[in-house]
């Protein structure tokens, strides 16, 4: 049965990811057409909702819609009644009474997007809640390996970086774990949690972890916004220790392993100028996937209202 919502990855079964990422692919192929436009959504509404800023996200989901031809509204969070202290209940409710079929939301609260779910009959999608789940992110993660690696089982994900804070961690290992896919942390003690899913490896040393073998290193932004304590000495220390470095590059570009990243990168921070420019950085087809990606996920649901 179709489902209203699209909230996290960890209620989906293996079988729901592989359809929609199935789902994915011929709204992919629609790109390369001189029309990159299907009826599906015709005459349905979405409406982007985003507390926080986003610049993938946010445009992503604003082509997807519209590639699907439905009529989207961004609510323009900084100048709403939002700043007049309207509570996100009664923007919901004002925003309902419009009739809108999807709510796309982002929120620093983690549960924020279940809450507007059961509160409105119109799909919502969790864009990002706090440190708790972007979903969205996980999927398109997942597409992107899978088109790099179609037989995902067995193969092998390094995840760097902040995971304590890191939704999209949470998410992408999910999904990846559904798929068959070994992963593993490496951070500073600081930002890998102890607890947390089963059957990942946690490491704190960078040469121990790339002895592990993976087939990808998936980078995570540090996040600054969300450090309200200091969790590592400084930037530079952090790329020394756990960036891709310029000598730690040129070991990873000669054995061949891929990069990906969510996105936006700190250059200096997470990785050195040249991974960018490395024909296995994954990051451009993260970015272009994003939008086959959400199609799949709109087109999967089934507004209530
Ligand atoms: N990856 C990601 O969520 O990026 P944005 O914050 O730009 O949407």
């Amino acid at each position: 049965m179709a489902r209203k919502d699209f909230l996290d990855i960890a209620s989906l079964s293996r079988e729901e990811v592989e359809l929609l990422l199935e789902q994915a692919v011929p709204f992919k192929e629609l790109f390369t057409r001189s029309v990159k436009k299907v009826p599906a959504l015709k005459g349905k509404s979405v409406l982007m909702l985003f507390y926080e800023p986003s610049t993938r996200t946010l445009s992503s989901f604003e082509v997807a819609a519209k590639r699907l031809s439905a009529d989207v509204t961004v609510f323009d969070v900084p100048h709403s009644s939002v700043v007049k202290g309207e509570s996100v209940k009664d923007t919901i409710d004002t925003l309902q009474s419009m009739r809108t079929d999807y709510i796309v939301v982002r929120h620093q609260r983690a549960g924020l997007p279940l809450a507007i779910a059961r509160q409105t009959g119109a799909s919502v999608i969790n864009a990002g809640d706090g440190a708790h789940a972007h979903p969205t992110q996980g999927l398109l993660d997942a597409f992107t390996f899978k088109e790099v690696f179609p037989e995902t089982d067995g193969k092998k994900v390094l995840i760097v970086g902040d995971i304590l804070h890191s939704r999209v961690a949470r998410s992408t290992c999910t999904v990846l774990q559904k798929l068959g896919v070994e992963v593993a942390f490496l951070g500073p003690g600081s930002l890998v949690p102890k607890k947390g899913p089963e059957g990942v490896k946690r490491f704190t040393d960078y040469e121990e972890a790339m002895k592990w073998g993976p087939d990808v290193v998936y980078l995570l932004r540090v996040q600054m916004e969300r450090q309200d304590a200091p969790f590592f000495p400084s930037l530079r220390e952090y790329h020394k220790v756990y960036g891709i470095t310029e000598e730690r590059f040129k070991r990873i570009s000669g054995e061949g392993t891929y990069i990906m990243h969510p996105g936006p990168v700190n250059r200096g921070v997470e990785l050195c100028h040249a991974v960018m420019d490395y024909e296995r950085t994954l990051i451009n087809q993260q970015v272009e996937n994003g939008i086959a990606a959400r199609m799949a996920v709109l087109y999967s649901l089934k507004p209530g209202i």
